[in-house]
């Protein structure tokens, strides 16, 4: 696939945004840091160097409603393979190792009509980013790759390749098979979780994903919600 590599960009998101719109190619652009990293729910990515920024664009994947949780679900098969460790998912894009946030996607298509002109699959995963540079507000749910593996600072370059290379299955993945793959490292099933959003706040038991990318909570009546807004946060309680 063909890659960009940047050492400082606003929003790796914007660029690929900037040259989706005028190609019509696959392409993945890489950046050292990021001045304006963009999370989910309007929420900025801290990308000082040692993190790994990638946004990858794909004009055609069989399943976009699961999208990010198929590059989360593999990612975290990436992670469990190359380094050994225990990785979780956590809906909707959440990569957590020990209960902490080590990455996170941002999915952005473009869809015209009901076609699907490109989708950008926005990856932030903390490497070699030690805790102490981590904002005083993040650093006690936040994790770094370096603090798990025990080998010094490990090889940006090598990893996001390896990555690139495997991200490139997604596109095949039908909706069936991403379900199966996400639900071997989902972290809530079964689990009291808070259901949180700007105005709402509501607890209930979290009971898997729906076909259309839905997250299911039973509340304590029986009662079956979808949560399908990407505005919401999952906090597990027990
Ligand atoms: C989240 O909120 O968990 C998603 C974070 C996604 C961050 C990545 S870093 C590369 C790409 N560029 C961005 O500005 N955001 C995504």
């Amino acid at each position: 696939m063909i890659t960009l590599f940047f050492n400082q960009v606003d929003s790796t998101q914007n660029i690929a945004k900037s040259i989706a719109e005028k190609t019509s190619d696959e392409f993945a652009v890489i950046a050292r840091q990021q001045i304006s990293g963009r999370g989910r729910r309007g929420r900025s990515w801290f990308s000082p160097l040692g993190g790994l920024y990638i946004s990858i664009v794909f004009r055609k994947v069989k399943c976009l409603r699961l999208t990010s949780l198929a590059v989360a679900a593999l990612i975290a098969n990436f992670l469990e393979k190359e380094f050994k460790v225990n990785v979780k998912v956590k809906w909707p894009n959440d990569i957590l190792i020990n209960n902490k946030k080590i990455g996170g996607i941002l999915c952005e298509a473009s869809i015209k009509g009901n076609k699907l002109e490109y989708i950008i699959i926005g990856i932030g995963l903390n490497v070699n980013i030690p805790r102490e540079l981590f904002p005083i507000e993040f650093r006690s749910n936040t994790i770094s790759l370096i603090e798990i593996v025990n080998s010094g600072d490990l090889n940006l370059e090598e990893i996001a390749g390896k990555l690139i290379n495997e991200i490139i299955y997604v596109k095949d993945w039908n909706c069936n098979e991403i379900l199966i793959k996400w639900l071997k490292y989902d972290c809530t099933i079964g689990r009291k979780v808070e259901v949180i959003s700007d105005n709402i706040r509501f607890t209930g038991i979290a009971r898997g994903i729906d076909f259309d990318g839905s997250l299911i909570i039973e509340l304590s009546s029986g009662e079956r919600l979808k949560i399908n807004s990407s505005n919401y946060t999952i906090r597990i309680l027990s």
